[in-house]
Parts: structure tokens; C-alpha cells; sequence
């Protein structure tokens, strides 16, 4: 295929406004997959392995090469939906009838948007009895100033109007732009990691010619590779030997790790350096998660565990801590909440990275609350205290709008402005604190607003904040994995609720136990848990009562799974 007859487009759309569906009739219709369910399967299986993945599925339509690159639609991938748009030159806008625009359709609009892609905006669900298509043409008009007079209305799920979506790529997307005559500069915009062949890595070919065997060298780390396998996914793996400028496919090149393949990277050939694509930036994890076994025993098989996890997640960063009470554990950082979800593991009470700047100009980054210095030892030496906040857009029926005004106001946001989208619908922007949004605020959103208001954000950097650390005595002693940064204004609540949880999670001892909470050594709140009787006690714990503090880690545990 000459590039001219080559389309990149994606799909981007709210969650479940039907793009996977979409998707997979596109690949029936050019006969990619078949509609019988065993190639679907193949599909599903694709998906379960790379849960967050961008996936390309090449298709051959007429006498075009149509690569549909689709990118995870959630916010915290903000950065990779943006580097998969990369090796686009055109998207399609994938709106459901009944819901009309959601906070991720704005947001990956924007993506595209700020891309210079070509967009092309689609109806879905107009099979549904509460389908309102006009309504959301008036929609996508009033909020994207997007062209509708020949917009499509279709049902993905029933196949109507998807026949003419294809003709409308090719004739609306321009082909990409690459010159196969220039020096080699290939794109890399995703990978994993297969347990058979090592990491593969997703790329554009920008300009000129990429083939096995070929050595190359990533402009970042400069680290060079030869290229062992190179084809184009089709939907799968299928080895071309080559790629050249405008395709899109998979590269394996003698990578170990996934950590090594950084979106956003430019290749080039050895002895022919050429200029990086703009705009790339390593990945940065944003929410920071503690993790101890609760059976100590355990630590071996869950460090496997956490390491295959990470070893197939370039973006998920990994350390091991330490804690008195807890024993030996990870702390583990995630581009976001979802990310966090995705691995899968039980990780509670995240904490977002602080920042301290000092007066001599220097700062400090702080992952993690035992780190976080003491009020004393900031003493002159502190210029400001900064935590990292984000920009809000949350979308809803104007008749939630009290209710979620006091929510992100207890959630210490600040609106910015809100806007009428048709007669009832608001769309309204928030400043708030990443720590705020870290646990339950999108759950909260959602059984506030009946489950109609969406949310998606992005990042605003930093800003200066009132925040302290809390920590968390045990009779007099600091259990470090407890310690917490809090904002000064949610101390003295935080400080109550934590001691009466704990008082409640932790078993009567043979001593008498007193639970503190504490900031720069004043306490904030007490309980105290009596000590049980002499012999109810021998009963329990045969008598063993040697050390002077032995809480069982399962009370700590369960108290981090509670928040
Ligand atoms: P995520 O993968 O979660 O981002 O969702 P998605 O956007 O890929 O949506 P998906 O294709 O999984 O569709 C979501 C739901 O909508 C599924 O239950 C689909 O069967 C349904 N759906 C998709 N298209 C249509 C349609 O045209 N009409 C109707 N009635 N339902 C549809």
C-alpha cells in the first residue's frame, strides 16, 4: 500500500457509548474478523491480556490499508490517548444518542483537537427508544462547533448506517504524511510484554524504512536495539519483515523490560540521529499506593507477583518499603485511579506526590507521607508547601447541580466557570486537589447525580497548599505506614475518625492501648482501648504475652481496607 492509500484513524468516545462495538463491525465488515463468535473470542482475548492497551487492527478496505488505532478512553491514559493520536491523522467522535456528550467526550475532543486530527463526529444508539439524535447534533454544534450537516446516525449494535463510515474516512482523513525517502524515523506509542516473545512495541513509521535487523537507538535513552520481528496487526501479530513511512505495526527489538519502551519515544537508525518527535515526557506516576502482605510469609510470591505486574507496565513505578508494624511491603505509583484499579490489587488509601520548595531554591518531592518532614525541621528552611491539583470537568442535568456544587466543595474545589450545553444539561469546571479525587470522589459523583453526571480531568501542575503530616501513635509510638499528608483544614476531623476506626479494628490487648493521632508532636484526637482480663486472655493467645507491643498486623490491615 502507497501512504496515500493509507488511513490511521482512531475512535474516541465516552465509556460505553458503544466504541469497542463499533469497532468490531468495522473489522466485520472489511472481513478482518468474521461474525461468528470464535473470532470475537480472539478479540476478547487480546483485551483481557492487555487491559489497558492501545490496540491496532489493520483492515484492507477496497484498495486501502485502514490501521484503526484504538486508545484506552479514560483520563488517567490522558497521555497515551494523546501519543495514540499521535500516529493518527483523523478521528472518529463516537456519540451515544441517548446520553449525549460526556466529561470524556469533551476531553478526548480536545486531545484530538489539540492534534490538528481530523474529526469526524458520529451518533450511535439511535435504535434506542431514548434516542434523541437532534438534540445531540445541537449538542456537538454548540460545544465542538463541529460540522453535522452530513454527520452519521447509526446503530453500531444493529449495523444501521455503519456501511457508510469507511467511504467517509478515507474521503475526509488525509493519508499520513511521511516520506519514505527520508532517514528513519519511527514513533513508538505503545508496548507489553509477552511472557514468549519479550516486549513488543507499537510504533508509526514517521518517515522512511524500518526492517528486520536493522539497528536502532531510542532518542531518549539512547540505547540501541536490533529489530528481530516487524509486521502489522492484523488483528493480530503478522510478521511483514518491514514498515515504511505512514504505516503503522508492531516492532520486537530486543528489548528486556517494558520499562525500556517509553511512549512517545523516537527511533532512528544508528548512524542516523534525527530530530524527536515533540511533546514527549516519561510516564509520571500521580497516585502512590502502600502495599503489605498481611501474612508476612506471603512476601516472596506477592514480590513475583508485583514484579511480573510491573515488568508489563512501563508506567506503573515500584519501590519497596519498609514498616515497623507492617514488615517489609511496596509502595507503588500509578498514572491514576483507573491504573491503580487495573492492576488489580488490593491497594488502599493512595497518596499523591507533595512538593516542598525551600527557601534556597531547591525543592523536594514527596511520594511518600514517611518522608514528609517533621514541622521542626522545616524551621526556616521552608518557602512553601505544594500539592498537585487538577482541572474538573463534570457534566450533569442541571437539577443535580446543588448537590454536586457541595460535593466538590467539600472536596475543596473552586469552580472556574459552567456553561449551559441545550436546555438542561451544564457542563462545569472545577480546580481540585488530586489527593480529593484519589478515592471515593467518582463514586460519590455518581450516587449524588443518580448516576447521570460524568467526570474526567487533567493535570494543573501544582499549587501552593495549607499541608501537614498526620501521624498515627500506638502507645507512643509512630506507626510509619499510617502517616498520612493531610490538608490543615481536615485535621481535626481525619484525626477523630481515625483513632475511633482504629480503636475499633484493634483487639483488646492485655494492656491497655492508647491510639493518638498527631501533627508536629500536639495530638489531635485519643481513644483508649482498655486492657481484657487475665484469663480471658490466656484463652486467646496461650499466654504469650513477651512483647511489649504486638498488634496483630491484621487489625492494621483491615483498617487500610476501610480507609
Ligand atoms: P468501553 O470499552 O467500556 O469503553 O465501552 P465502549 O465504548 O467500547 O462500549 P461498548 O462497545 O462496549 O458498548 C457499550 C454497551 O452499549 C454494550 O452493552 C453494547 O452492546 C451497547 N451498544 C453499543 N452500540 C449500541 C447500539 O448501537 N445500540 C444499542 N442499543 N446498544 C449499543
Amino acid at each position: 500500500f502507497p501512504a496515500e492509500n493509507i488511513r490511521n484513524f482512531s475512535i474516541i468516545a465516552h465509556v460505553d457509548h458503544g466504541k469497542s462495538t463499533l469497532a468490531d463491525r468495522l473489522l466485520e465488515l472489511t472481513g478482518t474478523i468474521s461474525s461468528n463468535h470464535s473470532h470475537q473470542q480472539v478479540l476478547d482475548k487480546l483485551n483481557v491480556e492487555r487491559e489497558r492497551g492501545i490496540t491496532v487492527k489493520a483492515q484492507a478496505y477496497k484498495d486501502y490499508l485502514l490501521n484503526l488505532i484504538d486508545t484506552p478512553g479514560h483520563v488517567d491514559f490522558n497521555y497515551e490517548v494523546s501519543r495514540s493520536l499521535v500516529a493518527c491523522q483523523g478521528t472518529i467522535l463516537l456519540v451515544d444518542a441517548s446520553q449525549g456528550i460526556q466529561a470524556q467526550t469533551v476531553a478526548n475532543f480536545f486531545l484530538a483537537f489539540n492534534e490538528g486530527l481530523t474529526i469526524i463526529p458520529v451518533i450511535n444508539k439511535i435504535d434506542l427508544p431514548a434516542a434523541e439524535p437532534d438534540r445531540v447534533i445541537n449538542q456537538i454544534e454548540s460545544t465542538f462547533e463541529l460540522d453535522t450537516s452530513d454527520i452519521s446516525l447509526i446503530s453500531a449494535k444493529s449495523g444501521i448506517g455503519v456501511d457508510k463510515i469507511l467511504p467517509t474516512v478515507i474521503e475526509k482523513i488525509p493519508p499520513p504524511s511521511g516520506n519514505v525517502n527520508k532517514p528513519l524515523k519511527a514513533f513508538l506509542f505503545d508496548s507489553w510484554y509477552d511472557t514468549y516473545v519479550g516486549v513488543v512495541c507499537l510504533m508509526e513509521i514517521v518517515d522512511g524504512k524500518l526492517q528486520k535487523g536493522d539497528k536502532i537507538m531510542s532518542a531518549y535513552s539512547e540505547k540501541m536495539y536490533e529489530v528481530i520481528d516487524i509486521g502489522i496487526m492484523h488483528p493480530e501479530q503478522f510478521t511483514t519483515g518491514y514498515l515504511h513511512a505512514g504505516q503503522v505495526g508492531y516492532v520486537i527489538c530486543s528489548m528486556k523490560v517494558a520499562a525500556e519502551a517509553h511512549v512517545g519515544d523516537t527511533f532512528y537508525h544508528i548512524k542516523n540521529p534525527v530530530d524527536p518527535l515533540p511533546g514527549f515526557e516519561p510516564a509520571k506516576s500521580m497516585v502512590f499506593a502502600g502495599v503489605f502482605p498481611i501474612d508476612t510469609n506471603e512476601f516472596n510470591r506477592l514480590d513475583e507477583s508485583i514484579t511480573k505486574l510491573t515488568l508489563n507496565d512501563a508506567s506503573v513505578s515500584l519501590q519497596r518499603e519498609t514498616s515497623m508494624a507492617l514488615g517489609q511491603g511496596w509502595r507503588i505509583g500509578f498514572l491514576g485511579t483507573l491504573h491503580m484499579d487495573v492492576f488489580k490489587q488490593r491497594l488502599e488509601e493512595p497518596t499523591v506526590p507533595y512538593r516542598i520548595i525551600y527557601r534556597d531554591g531547591t525543592s523536594k518531592l514527596i511520594r511518600n507521607p514517611t518522608e514528609f518532614p517533621e514541622p521542626m525541621e522545616l524551621q526556616n528552611k521552608l518557602s512553601e508547601l505544594q500539592e498537585p491539583i487538577i482541572l474538573a470537568t463534570i457534566i450533569l442535568p442541571e437539577e443535580y447541580m446543588g448537590s454536586i456544587i457541595d460535593l466538590c466543595g467539600s472536596r475543596r474545589g473552586e469552580q472556574l466557570e459552567y456553561t449551559y450545553m441545550d436546555e438542561s444539561r451544564v457542563i462545569m469546571k472545577y480546580s481540585i486537589p488530586l489527593a480529593e479525587i484519589v478515592t471515593d470522589f467518582h463514586d460519590e459523583l455518581k450516587s449524588r447525580s443518580s448516576g447521570y453526571a460524568s467526570f474526567d480531568y487533567e493535570d494543573m501542575g501544582y499549587q501552593t497548599s495549607d499541608i501537614v503530616k498526620m501521624n498515627v501513635l500506638i502507645n507512643k509510638r509512630p506507626i510509619d505506614a499510617l502517616a498520612t499528608i493531610l490538608h490543615r483544614s481536615q485535621v481535626a476531623n481525619v484525626g477523630r475518625e481515625w483513632t475511633k476506626k482504629l480503636s475499633e479494628v484493634i483487639p483488646k490487648q492485655l494492656y491497655e492501648v492508647i491510639i493518638q493521632t498527631t501533627i508536629g508532636g500536639k495530638v489531635i484526637a485519643r481513644e483508649t482501648i482498655p486492657a481484657m482480663r487475665k484469663n480471658v486472655t490466656a484463652k486467646c493467645y496461650g499466654g504469650d504475652v513477651t512483647r511489649n507491643i504486638e498488634l496483630p498486623q491484621k487489625a492494621f490491615y483491615d483498617f487500610l481496607s476501610k480507609g
